[in-house]
C-alpha cells in the first residue's frame, strides 16, 4: 500500500521528528511560501496530512487546494495562522501541542511574575556592576497571597493556575463560559478580572477573536501595584497603551515572553525597568520540544492504515 502523503508546511519542527515522520511518511516541505505553493500545485491532490508549527498561515484559499487532507498536526500550542473554521466545515481534526508544553509555558509564566515583582533583571545587573557594595537593591513586590487573574484556562492557563495555588495565590480566570467544575471565582469579561487581580496572566489563543482584548480599559483596571504576564501572543495586548501604562507607573510591571510583531520589540518597551522581556521561550526546552514532536508524529499516525 502506498504511504500517506503528509506536507510540512512550515520550518522550525526538529529534525528527529522530520526523521520519524520520514520513516512513516511520503513527506513534502518545508519550504518557503513560494515552494509550498509549488508542492501543492504538484502534488496537493494526494496530500493526506499537514505537519506545522503554527507559524505558517494555513488559509481557505489553500485548504481549498487540498481535497484530500485528512489531518493537521500543530507542533505549537497556538492555532492562530490556522483557518481553524475552514478546516471544521470540511470536518478535518486538528491537533495541537498544548498538553506537551502547557508545564513549560506555566513554568515560565510563574518565572516572569516573579521576576518581574522582584526586579531580578536589575537586581542581577546591581550584582554584576559592582552596585551592591554601595548600595542596597530597592525592596521588591511579594507575589504569596495574591490574587492571579487568568484570561484563558485551557491547559496553559490550568497549570499555571495549579502552580500559583501551590505558592499561596488565589487564581480566578475568565474564559468565554464557566469552565465545567472549576471552583474558582469566574468573570465573563477581562476588565472584571482585572480588577479583581493583583498579577494578570494572559494564557488565551490569538487570532482575530482575541486581538487587542487587553486593552486600555482593561490595563488601567490593573492599577499602579499589579503585574501583567503574557505568554500567549502579542497581538491580545494594546501595546501603546500598555507602554503607556508601564511608562507612567499606572501598571506597576510585566512579563513578556511574546510580541504583536516578533522578533521586533517596540524599542519604548526595551527601554522601560518595570518590565522582563524573554524571545518567545513559552516551550523553548530540549524535554519540552521533543515532546512536542512525539505528539505531532503520533497524531499524523492515525493516517497510517495497518497493512
Ligand atoms: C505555542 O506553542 O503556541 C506557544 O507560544 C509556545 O511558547
Amino acid at each position: 500500500m502506498r504511504r500517506a502523503t503528509v506536507l510540512v508546511l512550515s520550518s522550525g519542527i526538529p529534525a528527529a521528528t522530520i526523521a520519524a515522520l520520514a520513516e512513516r511518511f511520503d513527506l513534502l516541505g518545508p519550504g518557503d511560501p513560494d515552494e509550498i505553493d509549488a508542492l501543492v500545485a504538484a502534488h496537493g491532490a494526494r496530500i493526506r496530512g499537514i505537519a506545522t508549527t503554527g507559524k505558517a498561515r494555513l488559509d481557505r484559499a489553500l485548504l481549498g487546494r487540498l481535497p484530500a487532507l485528512e489531518l493537521l498536526a500543530c507542533y505549537s500550542a497556538g492555532l492562530d495562522k490556522i483557518d481553524t473554521e475552514a478546516l471544521a466545515e470540511r470536518g478535518i481534526p486538528l491537533t495541537n501541542s498544548s498538553a506537551a508544553l502547557a508545564d513549560e509555558v506555566a513554568d515560565l509564566a510563574i518565572a516572569l511574575m516573579i521576576m518581574a515583582r522582584r526586579r531580578l533583571v536589575a537586581a542581577d545587573a546591581h550584582v554584576r556592576g559592582g552596585a551592591w557594595a554601595k548600595a542596597a537593591f530597592p525592596l521588591g513586590r511579594s507575589v504569596t497571597g495574591l490574587r492571579i487573574g487568568l484570561l484563558g484556562l485551557g491547559h496553559i492557563g490550568s497549570a499555571i493556575a495549579r502552580r500559583a495555588e501551590a505558592m499561596g495565590m488565589h487564581p480566578r480566570y475568565c474564559t468565554r463560559r464557566p469552565v465545567a467544575g472549576c471552583a474558582y471565582p469566574y468573570h465573563g469579561d477581562a476588565r472584571a478580572l482585572a480588577a479583581d487581580s493583583d498579577v494578570f496572566v494572559i494564557a488565551c489563543p490569538g487570532g482575530p477573536a482575541n486581538r487587542g482584548l487587553v486593552d486600555r480599559s482593561v490595563i488601567a483596571a490593573l492599577g499602579p501595584e499589579a503585574t501583567l504576564v503574557n505568554i500567549a501572543r502579542g497581538e491580545i495586548v494594546d501595546d501603546p497603551a500598555l507602554i503607556e501604562a508601564l511608562a507612567s507607573g499606572q501598571l506597576g510591571s510585566a512579563g513578556l515572553d511574546v510580541f504583536a510583531d516578533e522578533p521586533n520589540v517596540p524599542l519604548a518597551l526595551r527601554q522601560l525597568d518595570n518590565v522582563v522581556l524573554a524571545p518567545h521561550l513559552g516551550s523553548a526546552t530540549v524535554e519540552t520540544r521533543h515532546a512536542m514532536g512525539e505528539s505531532v508524529v503520533r497524531a499524523l499516525e492515525r493516517l497510517i492504515v495497518p497493512g
